[in-house]
């Protein structure tokens, strides 16, 4: 398995994967909204066997580079590879990544924040175990009776 950077041509990839975790109704609709991430400072990277993604994570700026804060915003693994460490792995190479950046412009990276229904037990059981912290719930919040929960992590 190969963790890296992601490129405008592995949209294909990513949508597929975007599609069933994040419940986007098609992969053309998925491919949009990666692409517009792109274009909107989203730094991606994937986990790929040979030429097949199989899993993927975003993170963007919180504000300016002075407030240290990043968003952990999408991770999705295929649903074949779940559970076998490749999440974990890529949230740890997606840190080192927002850690460069701001360290780059002058900075480091301090807090990273994510947001996740509350109903999804399986993410929330991941951000525990790789450190995140439930700060905040935010009542009915994208959906009426769904809340969000705020999870965050200080490096
Ligand atoms: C959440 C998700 C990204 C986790 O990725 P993953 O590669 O399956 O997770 P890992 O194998 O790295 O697991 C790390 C830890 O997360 C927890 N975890 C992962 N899958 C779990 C499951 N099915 N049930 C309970 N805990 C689970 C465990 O604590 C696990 O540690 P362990 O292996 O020691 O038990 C993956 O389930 C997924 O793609 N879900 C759909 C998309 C989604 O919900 N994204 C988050 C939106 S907020």
């Amino acid at each position: 398995m190969e963790l890296r950077r992601a490129a405008l041509d592995d949209a294909k990839g990513i949508a597929r994967i975007m599609k069933e975790g994040y419940n986007i109704d098609t992969i053309a609709d998925a491919e949009g909204v990666f692409t517009d991430e792109m274009e909107r400072f989203h730094r991606y990277v994937v986990a790929t066997m040979g030429y097949d993604i199989m899993g993927f994570a975003s993170w963007t700026l919180r504000d300016l580079p002075r407030h240290e804060l990043a968003e952990l915003r999408r991770i999705a693994i295929h649903k074949e590879h779940r559970h076998k460490g490749i999440g974990a792995g890529l949230f740890y190479y997606l840190v080192q990544d927002a850690k460069r950046y701001y360290h780059e412009q002058g900075f480091r990276l301090r807090k990273m924040f994510t947001t996740c229904h509350a109903s999804n037990n399986v993410a929330r059981a991941f951000y525990e175990k790789i450190g995140f912290k439930l700060e905040a719930t935010l009542k009915d919040h994208y959906y009426e009776g769904e809340d969000e929960c705020i999870y965050s992590t200080f490096f």
